[in-house]
């Protein structure tokens, strides 16, 4: 016959021990999901640090044009971005006025176009049958580019060029 306070102490035996093998179970759980979570966190940083084989294309982006400034420095295309983007594309879609893919072909000469380029108003105002032609055709009006030199519109002339 086993008093009371022997099962007492079997029972408390039992627990403690019941008790520690869940605290050993809790912690390996808490460990596995530790390493696991660890393990996802540093795939997704690797991925985002490791660059991609080739940079993604931007094929939305119009006419892809890979333009170098020519042997004296000036940079059409900036000079473009800077005083003619607001109103022209340099592909066939019009803004404020016509997109310029094709203009070199259709404009009566390349004198014109840096005339035109220069003041516009000034070729209106003389009567020059094409200058008053695009303006009736457009309405809004150009900006005056007295302030660039020809060799500043020659270069736009020649980035605007790569696009056909
Ligand atoms: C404020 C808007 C505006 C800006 C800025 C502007 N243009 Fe224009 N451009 C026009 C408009 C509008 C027309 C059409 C003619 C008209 O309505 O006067 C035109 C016409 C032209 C044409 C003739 C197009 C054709 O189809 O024959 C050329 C070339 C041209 N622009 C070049 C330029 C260049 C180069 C620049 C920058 C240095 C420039 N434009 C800046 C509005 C602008």
């Amino acid at each position: 016959m086993k008093t009371n306070e022997e099962i007492a102490a079997r029972l408390g035996t039992s627990v403690v021990a019941l008790a520690s093998l869940c605290l050993v179970l809790a912690a390996i759980i808490v460990l596995m999901l530790n390493r696991r979570y660890t393990t996802d966190l540093e795939i997704a940083v690797n991925d985002m640090q490791t660059p991609s084989a080739s940079p993604p294309v931007n094929k939305s982006a119009g006419p892809s044009i890979s333009y170098t400034p020519g042997p004296n420095g000036i940079d059409g295309q900036k000079l473009f971005r800077q005083n003619c983007a607001s109103c022209h594309d340099i592909g066939s879609k019009k803004l404020v006025g016509p997109g310029l893919a094709g203009v070199t072909g259709r404009v009566p000469s390349e004198k014109w176009l840096h005339e035109w380029i220069r003041n516009n108003q000034k070729l209106i105002n003389e009567g020059e049958p094409y200058a008053v032609k695009i303006k009736k055709e457009n309405g809004a009006a150009m900006t005056i580019f007295e302030f660039l030199s020809d060799e500043d519109i020659q270069a736009i002339i020649d980035y605007i060029s790569l696009s056909y």
